[in-house]
């Protein structure tokens, strides 16, 4: 497996990785193509066997000044399980502290998603608030952070 930025020939890849995942919660076509324009970091974890097949995921965008947004992360379903999501993540937090100015990474995850939940909790993330009809269909979402 490598990592890798994406660019805008993976959207469609992407973004069925990101439909079939999250179904009606998924972000629009539209967005992914924005966050492919404008990231901070959007990486891809590629199958480097003949198939170059994209297994996951992962997006973060600066949102102020001393904070990063881990806006998602992915690992696709036949791949879960097997220490990638945790790979790319311990990735991408390394990328983040280079930057120097950065203090704090926030995310959003669904308050059900108990695999999410603890795999960012198993890199020093911390639940600090709850918020209630985050998504749609009135889903809660936990606010994380992790200082750096
Ligand atoms: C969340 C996700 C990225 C994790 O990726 P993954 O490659 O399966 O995760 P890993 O194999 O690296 O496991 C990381 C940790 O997750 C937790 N975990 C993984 N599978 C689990 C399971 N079936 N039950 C409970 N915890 C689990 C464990 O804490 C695990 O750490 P450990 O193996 O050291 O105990 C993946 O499940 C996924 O893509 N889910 C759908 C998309 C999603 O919900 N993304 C989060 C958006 S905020």
């Amino acid at each position: 497996m490598r990592i890798s930025t994406v660019s805008i020939k993976d959207l469609n890849e992407i973004f069925k990785l990101e439909s079939n995942t999250f179904k009606k919660d998924a972000f629009s076509k539209t967005s992914i193509l924005n966050l492919i324009l404008k990231n901070t970091f959007f990486f891809k974890l590629i199958n480097d066997d003949n198939s170059n097949e994209i297994v996951g995921f992962i997006i973060v965008i600066q949102d102020q000044e001393y904070r990063v947004n881990l806006i998602n992360l992915l690992i696709s379903k036949q791949y879960k399980n097997k220490g990638y999501g945790s790979h790319l993540l311990k990735h991408t937090l390394n990328k983040i502290k280079e930057m120097n100015n950065i203090e704090v990474i926030v995310l959003n995850v669904n308050s059900k998603n108990k695999v999410a939940i603890s795999l960012y909790q198993k890199f020093g993330f911390r639940i600090v608030q709850k918020i209630e009809s985050y998504y749609r269909q009135k889903k809660s979402a936990y606010l994380m952070i992790l200082k750096i």
